[in-house]
């Protein structure tokens, strides 16, 4: 795995969220993804990234373009420090949420990537990486 290019963005309001939604796309496009999976990969940003603002108190979004063997990827790391998800499996059931919301946020993002891995520990943070690849 080759690191082609990183960029790091601290999330904390709304303007950060609106320039790391526009980086992901524009990295999306850069490595010739489809209309469809930047699609893809940009809305499930959004929905971590919204996690992270609303339910983490705001981290840090990495996002990378990564080359395997003859493949471009498109990874993109949200990190947060705030409570943490206490029962994984519920969380990722359509329709929970501790907000009142849809509590399709979880769900719906894990759909719509290549590969999608979340590590969480009660108050200390939570850390959800996506993966897009060029075929
Ligand atoms: N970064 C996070 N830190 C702490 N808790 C989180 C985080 N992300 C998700 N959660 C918990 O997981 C639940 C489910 O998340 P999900 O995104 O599916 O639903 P939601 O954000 O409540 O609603 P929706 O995304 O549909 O508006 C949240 O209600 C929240 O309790
Ligand atoms: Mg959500």
């Amino acid at each position: 795995m080759k690191l082609i290019k990183e960029k790091k963005i601290r999330i904390k309001n709304e303007n950060d969220f609106l320039n790391a939604r526009g980086i992901v796309k524009e990295l999306a496009e850069e490595i010739g993804l489809s209309i469809l999976s930047q699609t893809k990969i940009t809305t499930a940003s959004s929905e971590i990234l919204r996690n992270m603002l609303i339910h983490g108190n705001g981290g840090i979004i990495i996002i990378r373009i990564i080359g395997k063997e003859t493949k471009k990827g498109l990874e993109v790391i949200c990190e947060d420090k705030g409570k943490g998800i206490p029962d994984k499996e519920l969380a990722f059931q359509k329709g929970f949420s501790t907000n009142k919301s849809l509590g399709l946020g979880l769900p719906g993002a894990k759909n719509l990537v290549d590969e999608f891995q979340l590590d969480s520990e009660l108050n200390k943070g939570t850390v959800v990486k996506l993966m897009v690849w060029k075929r």
